[in-house]
């Protein structure tokens, strides 16, 4: 079975072809990140109207790579939330196109339910995908929108073990960094500054660490980090560029301990033998290190980088499963900013 899928729910405009839930054919993206850079952080408006530009082109290509043309599409899936309403729109509106010329079955894909399928993804160019992840499995979700604890007992099966209280992980990086005057998107910037940086020098709180639950907070930590800023600054201090690592790899050691702690804990609690570590953040380096020294004794996979940030791939991978379960959609379709995943 071949299935296309449509991601367009942030800034990243994507299209991917993948066979029988499993093999990458294709997988393009075009990432709208420089057009939002000099504004900080992604305007809403100006990403729909780049997915709008992009759409089309990505899909032409994502069929090229491929070696296809539509009419050998089996299934169009398309995320249908959460994400940026007039984003989701324009692959929405897309994907029902094509569902209607092609006569072909329409399926809706939650976002986060995509990143946890990410694991299952394998491509011959993409060297270290796994040849036998497996349900169940507990998935530690850490992106732009979500750091979440989530337990996949089997196919569709979802128990939310932890949720984002608050700023999410990859919210926190991308606010840290503004604050430093770094840029935009702030994790990559922040992961490549740290490695230059002492993570001792500044002992950041380690959030929500003090209660026993699972759920994840990290906007007292970026308050901490302002704070902290704030107080060298009135000081007339300007900051070195060894100083600006420091508070970096500080912060970013500060995030990855809670993160790690509180998946070691729901490894406990859930039984799982086996985690997935998905989203943007995944592609921290330094976060997949220190899981690999920190989470022994489990079977653990991290999706390469081009897997963990927002593709079409892990779309059109899970919508295989959803549509043998029946979850396809009519053309009365629409997208939903907000939802939910149970
Ligand atoms: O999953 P994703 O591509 O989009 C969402 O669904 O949100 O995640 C984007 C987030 C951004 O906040 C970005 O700063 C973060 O992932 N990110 C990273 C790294 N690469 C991307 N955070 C830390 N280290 C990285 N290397
Ligand atoms: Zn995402």
């Amino acid at each position: 079975m071949l299935v296309l899928g449509i991601e367009t729910s942030c800034d990243e405009t994507a299209a991917a072809v993948v066979e029988d839930g499993r093999f990458i054919r294709s997988n393009v993206i075009a990432s709208q990140v420089k057009s939002h850079a000099e504004y900080g952080g992604v305007v809403p408006e100006l990403a729909s109207r780049l997915h709008t530009e992009n759409a089309i082109p990505i899909l032409d290509k994502a069929l090229s790579d491929a070696k296809l043309t539509l009419s050998d599409v089996d299934i169009v899936a398309v995320t249908s939330g959460p994400g940026l309403i007039g984003s989701l729109l324009v692959g929405l509106e897309m994907a029902k196109a094509l569902s209607y010329v092609l006569k072909k079955p329409l399926v809706p894909v939650h976002h986060i339910a995509a990143h946890l399928y990410s694991p299952f993804l394998d491509a011959e160019e993409v060297a270290g995908a796994s040849e036998d992840f497996d349900y169940p499995y507990l998935g530690l979700v850490v992106s732009g929108g979500h750091s979440s604890l989530i337990f996949v007992r089997e196919p569709l099966r979802y128990e939310v073990i932890g949720r984002t209280l608050d700023d999410a992980a990859g919210e926190a990086f991308d606010k840290v960094a503004k604050l430093l005057g770094l840029g935009y998107p702030g994790g990559p910037i922040i992961d490549r500054l740290s490695e230059k940086g002492d993570p001792e020098r500044v002992s950041f709180p380690r959030p929500g660490l003090k209660s026993d639950d699972c759920h994840l907070s990290f906007s007292g930590l970026k308050t901490s980090v302002v704070r902290f800023v704030k107080k060298w600054r009135e000081e007339g201090r300007e900051l070195s560029e060894q100083e600006m690592a420091d508070i970096a790899a500080s912060f970013q050691s500060a995030v990855i301990d809670t993160l790690l702690t509180k998946t070691g804990w729901a490894l406990e609690r859930t039984g799982a033998k086996r985690l997935a570590i998905v989203g943007g953040v995944a592609c921290n380096r330094q976060l997949r290190r220190e899981a690999r020294k920190r989470l022994t004794g489990i079977e653990l996979h991290i999706p390469p980088p081009i897997l963990c940030t927002d593709n079409a791939a892990m779309i059109a991978g899970l919508a295989l499963t959803l549509y043998q379960a029946d979850r396809t959609a009519s053309l009365t379709l629409n997208a939903d900013a907000n939802l939910k995943l149970l």
